[in-house]
Parts: C-alpha cells; structure tokens; sequence
C-alpha cells in the first residue's frame, strides 16, 4: 500500500516507520523541520519519502493523520481534496495542555473529523496505545498472543484497510463497531495513558482483550 502519514511526530513516525519496515510506500509529511521528515524517510529503511501534506495524500490507498487537535483544520487545508480516500485517524480531541477531551459523550474526535472531510473514509485505530509501546509490539509480531487494538468506522472496505495495517504493526485488531464508539474508545485511550504514564511499570503498554466462554 501506499500511506500518506499527515503529522510525523511521536505517533506518525513510528507507525509510518513500522509501516515501511512492513513492506509499504510512506510518504512523511507535517512536522516543523524538513530535516526531520528527511531523516525519518532515510532512517525508515524501506520505500519512504518525506512530502508535503498534499504530496502525502497524492495516490495514497491511506492516510495516516497523527496530529494535535489543535492542528486539524491547518493539516487538512493543505492535503487537497480526500474525497474517497482512507483516512486512518489516531488523533484524540484533546484541549492544549492535553489534560482533557475537548469533544466527549454526545460526539469524539473521529465523528468531527468525519464531519469536516464528509466525503473521505475515516476510521479511527492507534489512539489507545502510546507510541512508546509501537516498536516493542513489531518486534514480538511472530509471537502467537498479539495484543488487541481496537478500531471503528462507518465504512466496510476502509475498515479492512485500518486492520491489514494494524495486523502489520503486530497487534491483533478488534473492530469495536461504528464510528460512534469512538466516543468510547476515545476516553479509553485515556485510561492507558494514565497507566502508561502515571503507573510504576512505564510507558511500554498494551492490551489484550480475551473472551471466555
Ligand atoms: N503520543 C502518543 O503516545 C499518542 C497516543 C495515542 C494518541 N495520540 C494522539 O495522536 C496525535 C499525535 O500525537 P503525537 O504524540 O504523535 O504528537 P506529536 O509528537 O506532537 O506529533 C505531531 C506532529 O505534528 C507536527 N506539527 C506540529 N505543529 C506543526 C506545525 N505548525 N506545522 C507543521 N507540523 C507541525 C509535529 O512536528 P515536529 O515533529 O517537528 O514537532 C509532529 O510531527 C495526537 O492527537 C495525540 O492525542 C498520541
């Protein structure tokens, strides 16, 4: 697959690294070097490049968008139009000192991002693990117990999209449903990120969801 990767921080270039270590074309764009995202397509070790949002988003079969929610609407002037195009969203709606969800309860972060690029397939995958945990997890990959990562969308063939690139990361995904239930998994995310940063153990967490019957 070809991935557009819009926000190339913590999340962005680690998944877009793991993603071209996986095989696919990465295009990194959005950060505030180009230093940065040259050094990210060089370190990748694979078929990527560094771009412009709009050059990430040229041809991409997804869109990884991995950016503050304060910086949304700026990232989304700048990719042209995505129409049809697989958007991959593990932003979460956070206010600016990232202590709290802006959008909860009624709405989240993917149902208004969906809302502001009606015509593109959002799903939304990544948010509830922290990036510390990403390289760790694709490097046990051949392991047989894969921890889960929860995703949702409204729409069939993004949604296999978001799991092919979750299965290649190395976790084992879990489709949670519709778009709404981002209004759970979104909070979700919060609780691991408590854990991950404010327990003993570190940052390096996931989880794994079992079914007993
Ligand atoms: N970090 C996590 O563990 C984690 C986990 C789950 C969900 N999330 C969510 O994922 C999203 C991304 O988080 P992150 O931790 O990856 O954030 P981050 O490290 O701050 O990455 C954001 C990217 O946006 C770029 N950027 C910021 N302002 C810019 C500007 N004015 N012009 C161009 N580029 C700009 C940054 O550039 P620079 O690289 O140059 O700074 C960076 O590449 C957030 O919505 C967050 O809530 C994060």
């Amino acid at each position: 697959m070809r991935i557009g990767i819009l926000g190339s921080g913590l999340m962005g270039g680690k998944l877009g690294t793991i993603f071209a270590r996986a095989g696919h074309e990465v295009v990194f764009s959005y950060a505030q070097s180009e230093q940065k995202l040259k050094r990210l397509a060089r370190e990748a070790n694979g078929k990527a490049q560094h771009g412009t949002p709009r050059e990430a988003a040229q041809g991409a079969d997804a869109l990884l968008l991995a950016v503050h929610w304060s910086r949304i609407e700026d990232v989304l002037n700048q990719t042209g139009d995505l129409s049809g195009k697989v958007v991959v969203t593990c932003s979460l709606p956070m206010n600016d000192d990232d202590s709290e969800l802006v959008v909860a309860h009624t709405s989240s972060g993917a149902e208004e991002l969906a809302r502001m690029i009606p015509k593109a397939r959002v799903v939304s995958a990544f948010n509830t693990v922290p990036s510390e945990v990403l390289f760790g997890v694709y490097e046990a990959r051949s392991k047989s117990r894969r921890p889960s990562l929860v995703y949702c969308g409204d729409d069939k063939g993004s949604k296999a999209v978001a799991a092919e690139l979750i299965r290649d990361v190395g976790f084992d995904p879990l489709d949670a449903g519709p778009l709404r239930i981002a209004r759970y998994t979104e909070p979700f995310a919060l609780l691991i990120g408590q854990l991950a940063y404010e327990g003993e153990e570190g940052p390096e967490l996931a989880y794994r969801f079992e079914w007993f019957k």
